[in-house]
């Protein structure tokens, strides 16, 4: 087992306030596993930053008329933020807009080119001659060339679902100026991932047995169609090319955006003082167990595309772990922030204190399949498991101390009974079953444990019930008090990772200096005797009770954020000028239904697309792919009523045949809001 561990947590873009579904995926869980590694003695660095650069980030920063530089500084300070108040602790949070980034990434580029692992190629692209630039997919619109839609996007039609390049849009226009773009042909540098695979696929040979099947799956997909990858982009705000001929054009942002770990690391040893070659422990030294969280968008790039640039570099870089998580939505529904579909961490730390956030996020964390935050599941974990469970247990037996010992620990018998030896048996079962669960990077496994532990300490009591054997056999209660002090000892120091303000809370309560980091997490098995201890004040409750009317109030808040009405600033295009006249048989034609969805699932290999099956009157069955996976969960859908255009020509997508589409409002930034009759109707009724 390493002693060496450098983890990191995805670099959050600069580019909108982290929610819920962030901490879940790649924060929270690297967080936990970085304050239990630390108890057991190991020694750990655990470095993020934002990552800076990148399309979208110009595109918000131009909308504003901000800088991308002020743009991203706002951003990097309110991300930060928000970490900080949820306790994730890192050790160094970074940009990537620093000098000490971008002549990292230079240094890379330049070393992939010795070794030969640089390729360039001359293709089209879309060009915008006021704007006098290379037009990204999201900043062209047009035609699709599918079905005719006329504000298709550079890479997709939001209509139809088509997938296509932007390049074969018709009549693409500049999304920032809105002058006709044209076409022009231009080189760009490829890094070229088949030169790299033998290295690369040695390498992954060893580590698919102890990988999560969702990351081999993925990977295995990505090798299976392993070709070289553009690295390279025109545009203004980046980590320039260092090349004579290519400066004008930036690094694509998934180029340069895992160098920011090492970045991060490097800018962390020089502020701390280390010697200059302090990083390098860290990166080359083969002792180092390097682990990147991530969320499962995130696995081709640190499981392939990463692994391949530090091998690339001939320079000894350890390789990492991978353990990805799956997505996180809220109350059913995919996380949105441009639908206001989301909860702000500041906003809910400004209500709710922040460990029990941690611990709901933990016990439903998506590790192997997609999970749902709701305010409900909130209310349970906090009252049953945090107030029910280890709350209630400590205030029982710590006023007990008070009440009737006068605040100080009685001492136990030579011989405690049964009971006694099953609990201090949970306990030291719970701490070898949770350090299991962590080492194989399971947070949400690991918490089960403890509240494991939770539940034999309460079992203890009541079997025990020592309130009333102090009346019948002072010692014998004695005893039962003293384990569970012990049992708390441990309970405390299991618990810091995942709430480590109330764990300290506890130490405090429980007479003990400094906070659990005084202890080793093996030790949490075998307590010292507290025996004569005096406990600390107890005036402060560990968890408070959430009411029914407080998750009623929180979930009609979230509603009524949800899709909020577009400000002035932001409205919508008005309606599409120009569409030429159409006689009413034209619209006549359209067969309009409204129909049920039964079933509805993500398609694989594609990002954006569900297969929606529909039910018509009759129960005649239709299967539709539609291009809403961003903006809604699955299983959020099954039951809903849908419009459907029923006599579109059936079309085949992805080896499946879409047997025509769901109608859906373009809401602001691209947002498919799905429509739907205002009160149910009989499934098949025409729309007209
Ligand atoms: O998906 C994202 O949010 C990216 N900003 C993650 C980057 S991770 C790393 F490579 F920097
Ligand atoms: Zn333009």
């Amino acid at each position: 087992m390493p002693a060496r561990y450098l983890v990191t947590s995805a670099l959050p873009y600069a580019n909108g306030p982290i929610h819920f579904g962030h901490l879940a995926g790649a924060y929270l869980n690297a967080d936990i596993f970085v304050r239990y590694k630390r108890l057991t003695g190991a020694e750990v660095l655990f470095v993020c930053g934002t990552d800076e650069h990148g399309a979208p980030i110009l595109v918000n920063a131009e909308k504003e008329g901000a800088h991308p530089r002020d743009y991203t500084d706002r951003w990097h300070q309110a991300i930060k933020t928000s970490f900080e108040r949820v306790d994730i602790a890192f050790d160094h949070f970074s940009r990537t807009s620093r000098p000490v980034h971008h002549e990292l990434t230079q240094h890379f580029f330049r070393r992939l080119v010795e070794r030969g692992a640089i390729t360039t190629r001359v293709d089209d692209q879309v060009y915008c001659e006021t704007c006098k630039r290379e037009l990204p997919d999201r900043f062209v619109t047009g035609t699709c060339p599918r079905c005719g839609f006329d504000a298709a996007r550079g890479d997709e039609c939001p209509r139809c679902a088509a997938a296509f390049d932007a390049t074969e849009l018709k009549d693409p226009r500049c999304k920032t100026c809105g002058a006709k773009a044209s076409k022009r042909p231009s080189k760009h540098w490829y890094l070229d991932l088949p030169a790299l695979r033998p290295e690369l696929e040695a390498w992954l040979e060893g580590r698919f047995p102890g990988w999560k099947p969702n990351v081999v799956g993925e990977v295995k997909k990505y090798l299976a169609d392993l070709k070289p990858r553009p690295i390279t982009r025109d545009l203004q705000w980046g980590v320039p090319v260092p090349l004579e001929e290519a400066k004008d054009r930036v690094f694509y942002v998934w180029f340069d955006a895992p160098i920011g770990y090492i970045s991060s690391t490097r800018e962390w040893a020089a502020q701390q003082g280390k010697p200059a070659d302090e990083w390098e422990r860290w990166w080359k030294d083969p002792g180092t167990q390097l682990v990147h969280f991530i969320g499962k968008d995130n696995i081709a790039f640190h499981a392939v595309i990463f692994p391949s640039m530090l091998l690339g570099q001939r320079e000894g870089y350890v390789l990492p772990d991978v353990p990805a998580n799956e997505f996180l939505n809220l109350e059913g529904q995919k996380f949105s922030t441009s639908g206001g579909w989301f909860i702000a961490i500041d906003d809910f730390v400004d209500r709710f204190p922040a460990d029990t956030l941690r611990w709901t996020l933990t016990r439903s964390a998506p590790e192997t399949r997609d999970s749902d935050f709701t305010y409900k599941d909130f209310q349970t974990r906090v009252n049953a498991e945090l107030l029910g469970t280890f709350g209630n247990f400590a205030s029982r037996v710590l006023k007990f101390v008070q009440a009737r010992y006068q605040g100080a620990v009685p001492a136990a018998q030579a011989d405690p009974g049964e009971p006694e030896r099953r609990a201090l048996e949970a306990l030291r079962a719970g701490v070898a079953a949770a350090a299991a669960e962590l080492d194989r990077y399971s947070t949400r496994g690991a918490a089960e444990k403890v509240l494991e532990v939770g539940y034999a300490a309460n079992k203890l009591i009541e079997e025990r019930q020592p309130f009333k054997l102090i009346n019948t056999d002072p010692a014998a209660a004695a005893t039962t008090i003293n384990v569970a002090v012990r049992l708390l000892e441990g309970l405390a120091v299991l618990l810091f990772p995942f709430v480590p303000g109330t764990a300290t809370r506890l130490w405090a309560q429980l007479g003990l200096e400094g906070d659990p980091t005084r202890r080793r997490w093996q030790d949490a098995a075998e307590p010292a005797d507290p025996a004569g201890r005096a406990i600390g004040a107890l005036d402060q409750h560990l968890f408070q009770r959430v009411e029914d009317k407080t998750v009623e109030a929180e979930v009609a808040r979230l509603r009524a954020g949800a899709a909020p009405a577009p400000t002035k600033a932001e409205a919508p295009p008005a309606a599409e000028a120009g569409k030429p006249t159409i006689p009413f048989e034209a619209f006549a034609a359209l067969d309009l239904r409204v129909a049920k969805v039964v079933s509805a699932e993500a398609v694989p290999k594609a990002d954006k697309l569900l297969r929606l099956e529909l039910e018509l009157a009759g129960g005649e069955r239709r299967t539709v792919l539609s291009g809403i996976r961003a903006w809604y969960a699955p299983e959020a859908l099954v039951g809903r009523q849908v419009v459907y255009l029923a006599n579109l020509e059936p079309k085949k997508i992805r080896g499946v045949v879409s047997q025509g589409m769901v109608l859906a409002a373009n809401d602001v930034g691209d947002v498919a809001v799905l429509l739907q009759p205002e009160r149910a109707v009989p499934d098949g009724a025409r729309v007209s």
